[in-house]
C-alpha cells in the first residue's frame, strides 16, 4: 500500500501530516509578502515537514518560486555557497532540463576564463565549482535576486539547519556578508530555520549579531492532542484495527505530543496487533518499552560524554525538579556539589540540547522519552 500507516525520522506530507493551519497561513503570507522568517523548534517537532508543505502550497502559484535547501552538510563558506547556488539554479530553472543552460551562463558570464563542463548526469549535490577565485560572495549572494527579477518573479530561498551556519570557520565574517547583501533585495525573501535552539538563539537574538531582527521569529510549537488523538485512531481504523480515544490520548502524554514520538510510538503499538484486533494499555506498555529499546543506542550517546555532576543533575529534573537546584536539600539529595556548580551545570547542558529553560527560568529536560528513558534505565 502507498500510504504509510504512521511516519518518522524522516519529513512527512499528504496523509501522515496533520494540523499546523495557523503557521501554514502565516508562512504562506510571509513568503508571498516577502517577509523573511525564522523557524526555530526543538528537534524533530516538524519544521522540514511544515516549510516543504508550504513550498507545496506555493506551487501552483505561478509567481513566486520557494526553493529548499538544506546546508547540513556544508562546512565552509564556500561549499555553502556552491551549493545554494546549485539548488538556486536548478529549482527556479523553468524546466528541470534546463538548469545546466543556466548554471553555464551563470558560472561563464562572471568568470568568462572558467570553462565549465559538469558530468551529463551530475546531480545537483555536486560542486559548481565556484571558489573565491571565480566569484565573490555579493556575486554569489545576488544569484537568486538576479534570477527573480529576470523571470519576474518572487523568490524564497528557505535553508534548513540553518544553525549551521554559526559552525563555519570565521562564521561572524560570513553572516556579516549574507545579511548584507540579502536586507537590500527586492524580489528574494529567506525563510531560516533549524533546531539546537541555543544555536538558532545565538544568531537570531542577539543584539550584537548580524542576523538580529531579520524577520518574523516563529516558534514552532507541538500539535495538539484533539488532531492527535483523530490521526492516530483513524489511521488504525484505515488498516482496519481499533484503537480507543482515551487509549490514543495516552499515547501522546506518555511522549509529550512530541511529533517524532507520537508517529513513532503510534507505529510500535500497531505493530503489536493484527487486523480486526483492538490496542490494549498492556500492548502500550510493551510499546513504550520497544521505543526505549529503539533509542537506547543514541540516549547512551548522549550520556556518555557527560560528567557525573551532569548526569545527577539530568536525574533531578527527571524527578520533576524545574527550580531551586541551589538549594541544600536538593544538591544533598542529588550530589549536584557546590551552588556556584549549579550555572555551569545548566549552561552546559543547555549548549548540549539536552535541557531548556522554560517560562519563569523552569528547566526541563527538552526530548521526553530521554526523560523517561532516565527515570526507568538510569535509576539511581
Ligand atoms: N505536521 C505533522 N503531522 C504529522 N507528523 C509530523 C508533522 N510534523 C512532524 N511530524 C513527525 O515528526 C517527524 C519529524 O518531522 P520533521 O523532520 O519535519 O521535523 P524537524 O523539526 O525538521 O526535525 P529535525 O530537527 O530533525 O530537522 C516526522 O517524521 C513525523 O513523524
Ligand atoms: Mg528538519
Amino acid at each position: 500500500m502507498e500510504n504509510k500507516s504512521f511516519l518518522f525520522g524522516t519529513a512527512v506530507g499528504g496523509y501522515n501530516f496533520i494540523g499546523r493551519e495557523a503557521e501554514i497561513r502565516r508562512l504562506l503570507s510571509n513568503f508571498t509578502e516577502g517577509i523573511n522568517t525564522i523557524l526555530i523548534s526543538p528537534r524533530r517537532i516538524g519544521k522540514t515537514s511544515l516549510v516543504k508543505r508550504v513550498k507545496e502550497l506555493l506551487e501552483p502559484q505561478k509567481d513566486v518560486i520557494v526553493v529548499y535547501f538544506d546546508m547540513f552538510a556544508c562546512k565552509t563558506e564556500y561549499e555553502f555557497y556552491n551549493a545554494l547556488s546549485a539548488a538556486v539554479l536548478k529549482q527556479t530553472a523553468s524546466h528541470a532540463e534546463k538548469w545546466m543552460e543556466y548554471a553555464k551562463e551563470f558560472i561563464v558570464r562572471l568568470t568568462p576564463k572558467i570553462s565549465f563542463s559538469p558530468e551529463a548526469n551530475s546531480d545537483f549535490s555536486i560542486s559548481l565549482g565556484i571558489t573565491p577565485k571565480t566569484h565573490t560572495p555579493e556575486q554569489i549572494l545576488g544569484l537568486a535576486e538576479e534570477i527573480a527579477h529576470k523571470r519576474g518573479k518572487r523568490i524564497v530561498v528557505c535553508i534548513d539547519e540553518f544553525q549551521q551556519i554559526g559552525e563555519l570557520p570565521d562564521s561572524l565574517t560570513v553572516q556579516k556578508r549574507l545579511r548584507s547583501v540579502w536586507q537590500h533585495q527586492q524580489k528574494t525573501s529567506y525563510c531560516l530555520f533549524g533546531s539546537k535552539k541555543h544555536l538558532m538563539s545565538n544568531i537570531f537574538q542577539r543584539r550584537n549579531m548580524p542576523f538580529y531582527q531579520f524577520g518574523d521569529m516563529v516558534f514552532l510549537g507541538k500539535i495538539g492532542t484533539e488532531q492527535w488523538v483523530d490521526y492516530i485512531v483513524e489511521h488504525f481504523k484505515d488498516r482496519n484495527r481499533n484503537i480507543s480515544c482515551e487509549l490514543a490520548q495516552r499515547l501522546c502524554e506518555i511522549v509529550e505530543n512530541y511529533s517524532s514520538y507520537v508517529q513513532q510510538l503510534a507505529w510500535l503499538l500497531f505493530s503489536l496487533i493484527n487486523e480486526g484486533e483492538t490496542a490494549t494499555e498492556l500492548l502500550l506498555n510493551c510499546a513504550v518499552n520497544d521505543l526505549l529499546d529503539a533509542n537506547e543506542a543514541l540516549f547512551m550517546q548522549h550520556i556518555e560524554p557527560l560528567s557525573a555532576y551532569q548526569l545527577n543533575f539530568l536525574r533531578a529534573i527527571s524527578d520533576g525538579h524545574q527550580h531551586g537546584f541551589g538549594e541544600k536539600d536538593i544538591r544533598e539529595d542529588y550530589n549536584l556539589g557546590s551552588p556556584s556548580n549549579i550555572a555551569r551545570l545548566k549552561s552546559s547542558l543547555i549548549k548540549k540540547d539536552l535541557i531548556e529553560t522554560q517560562a519563569k527560568g523552569a528547566i526541563t529536560i527538552t526530548d521526553p522519552v530521554f526523560k523517561l528513558w532516565i527515570q526507568r534505565r538510569i535509576a539511581q
